[in-house]
């Protein structure tokens, strides 16, 4: 078997396994290597981990997981600093401080006990929980929901490559590549389904939903199904307010809206995600959750700084809107059709073999991603600094002609 299979037919790339660190080593030192390997590395964390096994001045643009390539902001890292000489303690006011700013900012009521009523896992009236990062509490309601019935999810979606853990019933995107509302709508069925994922914006499409239309959907499937909002991109949107589906949450409809740090504030490393639901359906997924206990005092805390610091959020917002026109107006120029993006990352057709285009950006230290559907191989790329979208619209240009 060579590596290339041997990579897909084994559990070897979980973290842990005992191979993988000599391969990530042979990565380091031999370009052809990294490029093989790269070639099966299609999952944002495991190309994170090649990454990170590269020599520094190999990795020219990682534009390949939708990281926040500003960094924490200045006043962030100072409370995370400031946390360090409390951290010997478990994070109980920390925690309780947090719950409060995000039940203000979304306006939400507070939880009586976010933790739960009996303890950790007890029963709890909370409409909000935290996770480490939203994989938690995501990995939690496809296990809840997933264990009830049949997940149905926009094919493709950011979950929709999980059919083979969880039962899923994906439901094609339109022409222009949408969420098909009116398709799920008319098939949801209580009998069948436990669970309807919505991204919005969507990964890896990059599109927005028209708000009114989602919140009908949301009044017409949410009283047969459960709706999820995973809501990681929506503060790239132009109005997050009205497109984020929190109201939804507040008329008592049965929907978890998700979300993360990991983004517009750069948590991906941090690790904060959040989910705001109806309480009951919080209780269910919290079963497979560690109730918040799993964040950290110096994230908990650094959170809160990033929340206040409005400024930074809106230099990232500033400065990813202009690397995003850069980068669209280049590959509309170059003849592509770059399907509008509400995020920070955009995914557009290519005409060679979506694995061959990014084992040779990687030649030339740029990571992104690629996709295949639809009958057509995709090219996603992760919105960072204008001196990463050089270094890529340099290397694909290169790549290509
Ligand atoms: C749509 C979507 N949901 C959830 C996540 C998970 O984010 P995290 O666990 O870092 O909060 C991601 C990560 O890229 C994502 O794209």
């Amino acid at each position: 078997m060579n590596r290339r299979n041997w990579l897909k037919n084994s559990a070897a790339l979980t973290v842990g396994a005992t191979a993988l660190p000599t391969l990530l080593q042979k990565a380091y030192a031999d370009p052809a290597a990294r490029q093989e390997l790269y070639m099966d590395l299609s999952h944002e964390f495991r190309a994170a981990m090649l990454a990170d096994a590269m020599p520094p001045a190999a990795v020219k643009a990682r534009l390949s997981a939708n990281e926040n390539p500003w960094g924490l902001s200045v006043k962030t890292k100072e409370a995370v600093n400031n946390s360090l000489t409390e951290a010997n303690r478990y994070a109980g006011r920390a925690s309780m401080d947090l719950y409060k700013v995000i039940s203000e900012k979304d306006g939400i009521p507070m939880p009586q006990n976010p933790s739960g009523g009996g303890g950790w896992g007890g029963p709890s009236k909370s409409y909000i929980k935290l996770g480490c990062g939203s994989t938690e509490l995501l990995n939690a309601s496809l296990m809840h929901f997933g264990s009830k019935g049949t997940i149905m999810v926009g094919d493709p979606c950011y979950i929709s490559g999980n059919d083979e853990k969880f039962p899923m019933d994906k439901v094609k995107l339109t022409p222009d590549y949408q969420y098909d509302l009116d398709a799920m709508a008319k098939k949801v069925d209580p009998a069948k389904h436990s669970l309807v994922y919505i991204c919005n914006p969507n990964n890896p499409t990059g599109n927005l939903l028209p708000a009114d239309k989602l919140r009908k959907f949301i009044d017409e499937v949410s009283p047969k199904v459960p709706v999820l909002v995973d809501e990681a991109y929506i503060d790239y949107a132009n109005d997050p307010k009205t497109d984020c589906m929190v109201d939804k949450v507040k008329e008592g409809k049965n929907v978890i809206v998700l979300r993360t740090m990991s983004k517009l504030y750069a948590f991906a490393g941090m690790r904060l995600g959040y989910a705001i639901g109806k309480p009951e359906l919080l209780q269910d997924i919290s079963k497979y959750t560690m109730n918040g206990f799993g964040v950290s005092l110096p994230t908990l805390m650094a959170a809160q700084a990033a929340f206040a610091d409005t400024e930074n959020s809106k230099m990232v917002l500033a400065k990813t809107t202009e690397s995003r026109k850069y980068t669209a107006d280049f590959l509309k120029k170059a003849g592509y059709k770059v399907i509008p993006s509400y995020a920070n990352f955009m995914l557009f057709p290519v005409n060679m073999k979506g694995t061959e285009l990014t084992g040779k950006l990687m030649q030339e230290g740029v990571m992104v991603r690629n996709w295949f559907f639809d009958g057509q191989h995709w090219c996603r790329v992760s919105i960072g600094t204008m001196d990463e979208m050089k270094a890529f619209t340099d290397a694909f240009t290169k790549v290509v002609s």
